[in-house]
Parts: C-alpha cells; structure tokens; sequence
C-alpha cells in the first residue's frame, strides 16, 4: 500500500467485462465526491501508449520475441507507477487500473511459459513495493470470454490472435495465483449480466476496504 489512497486493480481474459465494471465502478466513486484515477495496461502515460502500440498493432509485432514482450510489457508499467500511481495515490486517489502487475504472471509467466522467478524478479524491480490494496480477477470461461471478445466489431490484435490452449492457460492461471493470494485477489463471477457482477464487485470492495476507507464502499 502507498499514500493515502486507493489503489485497485482489475484482471481477467479477454472478454471478461473489465471495461464496463471499471467505467462503472468509476462514475459511482465520481459521484461521491472522490478523485479518480482510470487507467490501463499497457498505456496511461505518453511512453506507455507508444510501448502498447508496440505489443498489440505495429506491424513487425508479429516478430516479438517472448522475452521482448515481457520487458515491454515491464516498461510500460514501471512508467506508469512513477509518472502517474504513487503522484495518485499521494494525493489521496481512488486509482483504477485495467491490469496491473498480475497480467504479466499470467499472459508471460504461464501461458507463455517464461520462467515464473525471472518474471517475478522483473515484475518487483517495475514496481517497486507499489501493489494494489485489492485486485478484483473477473473470471469467466475461456471460451465463453473468447465469443465475447469476438462479438466486438474490432480487428483483432496480436494478443487477441493467439488460440482456445493459451487463454484456457491465462484462465488457469490466474485461478492458481488467485489462490496463492486469496488476501489481495478476490475472485467475481463474471459469467452474469452487468448488474450481477457489479453488486459482486460492491461486495468485495465493502468486505476488503470498509475499515481502510470509512465506509466508501
Ligand atoms: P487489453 O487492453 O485489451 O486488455 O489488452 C492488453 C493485452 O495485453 C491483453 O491481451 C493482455 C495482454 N497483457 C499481457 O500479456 N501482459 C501484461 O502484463 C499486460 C498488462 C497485458
């Protein structure tokens, strides 16, 4: 935890329904008055936003070696927590953030098999002692997620490209880490409508923050 504020992270597959749960969850904290911080990852800072063009559209991405994608997806977020999280947080912020360090645990570290200390090692040295207070892991069924994803009008990018084996892996995975630390990671059932998981969301946070927060949530 640093400052005062709130640190919140959001994970899951493709599909999962993150955006909207984070746009929401947002607009609610918005109306009590608080200051929020909305971000994503890779991206949310100007070095960011280069880098995730790099790893999802540019044109010689399809070159990118596993180890290259690791230590853009690093880069990113070490940017990130210095240029826009800990000024954020020391402010006093609710921060929101679409993906954090636990993404690259899961997408590098299981499905894609690097090696899970070296990618702790670079996951520590990006950010420093700056964790979520609570990573909500919205987990849903890697096939129904993959309809979902595939329903959006969008080309797919370089990630969205990869097969059923690798999502059911990052599905997996994150399951396995949501168990190795069930005092940060609460799990949602994101298979219901929006209105479900939202009051599921309410809960976990009122549950895991209400003492730190005075009753916000
Ligand atoms: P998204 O913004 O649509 O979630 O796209 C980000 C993509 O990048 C998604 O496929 C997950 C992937 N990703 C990683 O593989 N490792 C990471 O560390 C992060 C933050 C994202």
């Amino acid at each position: 935890m640093a400052g005062k504020g709130i640190f919140i992270s959001f994970e899951g597959s493709e599909g999962c329904g993150k955006s909207t749960q984070i746009l929401r969850l947002a607009q609610r904290m918005h109306a009590l008055g608080r200051e929020v911080v909305q971000l994503r990852e890779p991206g949310g800072t100007r070095i960011g936003e280069t880098i995730r063009h790099l790893l999802k559209h540019d044109e010689q991405a399809g070159a990118m070696t596993p180890e290259a994608e690791l230590l853009l997806f690093a880069a990113s977020r070490a940017q990130l927590v210095r240029e826009v999280i800990r000024p954020a947080l020391e402010r006093g912020a609710i921060v929101l953030c679409d993906r954090f360090l636990d993404s690259t645990t899961v997408y590098q570290g299981v499905a894609r098999r690097l090696e899970a200390d070296q990618v702790a090692a670079i996951n520590r040295f990006a950010v420093e002692g700056t964790l979520p207070d609570l990573t909500l892991l919205l987990d849903l069924d890697a096939a129904k997620g993959r309809r979902r994803a595939a329903a959006r009008s969008r080309e797919k990018d370089r990630m969205e490209q990869e097969g059923a084996e690798f999502y059911e892996a990052v599905r997996e995975g994150y399951l396995m880490l949501a168990a190795a630390h069930p005092e940060r990671i609460a799990i949602i059932d994101a298979s219901g409508n929006i209105e479900t998981v939202e009051a599921q969301i309410a809960a976990a946070l009122k549950l895991r923050l209400e003492e730190r927060t005075d009753g916000l949530f």
